[in-house]
């Protein structure tokens, strides 16, 4: 049995404080049920006093939501803490989360005051806010760059007074994960009452450190995490939720764990990060477009004969359904094969081979080719099939003042032959020079064109229709020159009169 590591979620409170990603009270109660869903303990909805906006949201929170305990944050200020309570009226569980500056730049040049004054101030806060909720938070700001001794005196008093937890932020992200754990560490051995509080980390993503401190702080001691989806938050960020919860899981033997359901953290990241218009990084750990997508071909082949060569967490455990296997111009054809598995191809060696060659003509020149990219290109290339009319050699001349010109060389049963012709378009030039080197009479009757996907990089796929002695033939291709594409479809409607 795991000993329990509490999820304090402020994706709603830090994290909304970045500009740009505020939310309204409607979309703010959608991201706090799916927080209840995922499992975080308690959520921090909002600074109640800061605005009308975010009064509200902290009540209509508290009404929508029933199993995580609802926190509100206040300064060390008396009517920050009775407008808190006010806005928590609702919540079933509720938590005032209140706090004062402690290092030696917020005493003296925000506070404008001395050590005493502090802890007198940070006690008479946790006892005002006891006469409201029995569950009452004290966060001692900037204690990343706080005197150790004196973090441990006030966190001392302020667990007398009646705090339940003590978070010890590391307001602007400055320390070093050694220098996190000592910190909690030094805490554990030297405040003689720490056993009646949890401790709680709270870092910022400043130097890139936040989750590496608060697995630290874990590791000394502290019992629960102040989290953000996706790490969002002031400046560089805060903690993300998903790095701790799968640091934690991913090595069991430590023995801590949370109770967050994992396989809704995919389908959370995505919720905030549209609703907050904030775009996940591809490179993001656990919830980035990449975090599991292998795309060289060692690392695919690798992956491919056993998952956990190149992967520590299983991605249906996060919620993504698979691995990807992304195929880019640097994948094996063991990748090719088993994307090609997966889409229903079985191919030979030799066929395998032959297609993967123009997998990688095709890889070339896109970035990225998707399982659209392959059905065509299995379905144009006709591998292994005899082919009585094989194009060649295909140059067009167009452009706004230019008249539209083709030459196209077909090889006809071993033959290369070439013509020119001009047309009121590239490809109806090119379908006159393609029809001059064959002796069939044929009729174009349909003609479409289609971009597949998203980019300009990416395939056209086109469809003719032609007649011949009054039957229907149906010609198919894709490519990202289209007018290759056109003549492609063409000769593949006028190989099934042949
Ligand atoms: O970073 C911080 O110090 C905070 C406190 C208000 C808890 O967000
Ligand atoms: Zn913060």
């Amino acid at each position: 049995m795991s000993e329990k590591l509490y999820i304090f979620d402020t994706t709603l409170r830090d994290g909304e404080q970045v500009p740009g990603c505020q939310l309204n009270t409607v979309e703010k109660i959608e991201v706090a049920k799916a927080l209840e869903e995922l499992g975080v303990d308690i959520i921090e909805a909002g600074f109640p006093i800061s605005s009308p906006g975010d009064f509200k949201s902290v009540v209509e929170i508290s009404k929508a939501v029933k199993n995580p305990t609802i926190c509100a944050l206040t300064r060390a200020v008396e009517k920050d803490i009775e407008v808190a309570a006010d806005a928590l009226k609702y919540a079933k569980k509720g938590r005032i989360h209140t706090g004062i500056g402690t290092s030696p730049y917020h005493i003296k040049y925000k506070l404008n005051s001395n050590e005493d004054e502090i802890v007198e101030r940070a006690v008479a806060a946790v006892k005002f806010a006891k006469k409201f909720v029995e569950d009452v938070e004290f966060y001692a700001e900037d204690a990343g760059r706080s005197d150790n001794a004196y973090l441990a005196r006030v966190v001392e008093a302020v667990i007398k007074a009646g705090a339940t937890v003590i978070n010890i932020p590391d307001t602007t992200g400055y320390c070093m994960p050694h220098e996190f754990g000592e910190k909690i560490k030094y805490l554990v051995d030297h405040v003689s009452n720490v056993d009646k509080a949890i401790l709680s980390t709270h870092c910022h993503n400043d130097l890139g450190m936040a989750t590496a401190n608060t697995i630290a702080g874990v590791l000394n001691g502290a019992r629960q995490v102040e989290v953000t989806i996706n790490g969002i938050g002031e400046r560089a960020g805060n903690t993300s939720l998903e790095e701790v919860v799968m640091t934690l899981r991913s090595r069991k033997h430590l023995g801590i764990d949370t109770e967050i359901n994992s396989k809704k953290i995919f389908k959370t990241s995505r919720l905030v990060s549209s609703l907050m218009n904030m775009p996940v990084q591809p490179n993001k750990a656990i919830v980035g477009k990449n975090a599991f997508a292998h795309s060289s071909g060692i690392h695919q082949d690798g992956v491919l004969k056993h998952r956990e060569n190149y992967e520590i967490i299983d991605p249906v455990e996060v919620g993504i359904s698979e691995s990807s296997i992304d195929l880019t111009a640097r994948s094996g054809r063991a990748a090719l094969k088993h994307r090609l598995q997966l889409l229903g191809y079985e191919f030979d060696t030799d066929e395998l081979n032959k297609l993967y060659e123009e997998f990688l003509d095709l890889a070339d020149k896109k970035k990225g080719v998707n399982d659209e990219d392959l059905k065509i290109l299995v379905g144009s290339k006709h591998i292994g099939e005899e082919r009585a009319i094989e194009l060649k050699h295909l140059q067009v001349l167009c452009g706004q003042s230019a008249i539209p010109m083709a030459t196209v060389t077909l090889d006809l049963k071993g033959e290369e032959f070439t013509s020119t012709e001009s047309g009121n378009g590239p490809v109806d030039a090119a379908f006159k020079a393609v029809k001059k080197l064959i002796m069939h009479k044929i009729k174009l009757e349909e003609y479409v064109v289609q971009a597949i996907t998203r980019g300009s990089d990416d395939l056209g796929k086109v469809h003719v229709q032609i007649e011949c002695k009054g039957k229907i033939y149906y010609g198919f291709s894709g490519n990202t020159d289209i007018i290759t594409a056109s003549v492609e479809a063409f000769i593949d409607a006028i190989n099934k009169i042949v």
